[in-house]
């Protein structure tokens, strides 16, 4: 069926008009649409089993093995940011950055590393695994920006003391950011009267919470994946279809009854 003509969109853009405040949470499917590899599913970075390093890549990806080994968690961090490279955000982010414009409060959780919800222009992100192109020295606290990883073979190095510096992401075994878990904190505090969820296996808790809570507060509650996860039973409307297609179709009824 054609996503203009799927009464569960038509569903979702009802939603969307009697709504005014709005929490979105996004994950990989959200930059499936821009090239980039999700992380499990089909294609998934995941999906190989050991590493060629005799490691699963999780562990690869990890505080430890980075205190350790930090050529090994670099190495697989640059293959993650090669894969970004040269792509950016596509018409899910930008449509998202234009619903920012309409609502009272409109927040994105996203566990995308890629940076694309800022850089369509969305205003309140929280990123709560960081992101690939900023860099940081654990050791001073030094951070700098990079578009891109080309510009440097092998581990950086810190300007400022030399230590090793690593990508300001959230490796496995590793605590969330202070400063985006208070961001998200303060959300609780908003009385949302619709939260989507876009994209995401939703494999962590602080991603389940906000749609299982919204839920038993009777607040309503979207999932936007073409693959069934363990919210597809859980929330008021599940929407099996790709994130960019359903979220421009919504948006242009929205506009169109307005
Ligand atoms: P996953 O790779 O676990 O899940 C991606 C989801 O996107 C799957 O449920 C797909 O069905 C769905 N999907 C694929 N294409 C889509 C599309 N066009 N539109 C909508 N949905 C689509 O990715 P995440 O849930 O984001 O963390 O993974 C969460 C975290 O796992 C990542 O942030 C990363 C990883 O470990 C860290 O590195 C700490």
């Amino acid at each position: 069926m054609d996503v203009a003509d799927d009464p569960r969109v038509q569903q979702f853009a009802n939603w969307l008009s009697e709504s005014r405040r709005v929490f979105v949470v996004t994950g990989a499917g959200i930059s499936a649409e821009s090239g980039l590899p999700t992380y499990r599913g089909v294609g998934g970075l995941y999906n190989n089993g050991e590493t060629e390093d005799g490691m699963p890549i999780e562990v690869a990806l990890s505080g430890p093995v980075f205190q350790t080994q930090p050529e090994v968690t670099w190495k697989y961090l640059r293959q993650i940011e090669g894969g970004a490279q040269g792509k950016t955000f596509n018409r899910g982010h930008q449509v998202l950055a234009e619903m920012a414009k309409q609502y009272t409060d409109f927040w994105i959780l996203t566990q995308n590393v890629d940076g694309f919800h800022s850089a369509a222009g969305s205003p309140n992100v929280i990123e709560i695994h960081g992101n690939l192109h900023r860099l940081r020295c654990e050791a001073c606290g030094h951070r700098e920006n990079h578009e891109d990883y080309s510009g440097f073979d092998g581990i950086p190095a810190c300007p400022a003391c030399s230590s090793t510096l690593r990508p300001d992401v959230v490796l496995f075994e590793e605590s969330l950011p202070l400063e985006e878990l208070r961001r998200l904190d303060d959300c609780g505090r908003i009385d949302f009267d619709l939260v989507i969820s876009i994209g995401t296996s939703s494999h962590f808790p602080y991603i389940l919470q906000p749609i299982l809570v919204a839920q038993q507060l009777g607040v309503r509650t979207v999932e936007i994946n073409p693959a069934r996860t363990l919210l597809s039973d859980e929330v008021e409307l599940y929407l099996p279809r790709k994130a960019g297609e359903t979220l421009e179709a919504a948006w242009k009824m929205v506009q169109a009854s307005a």
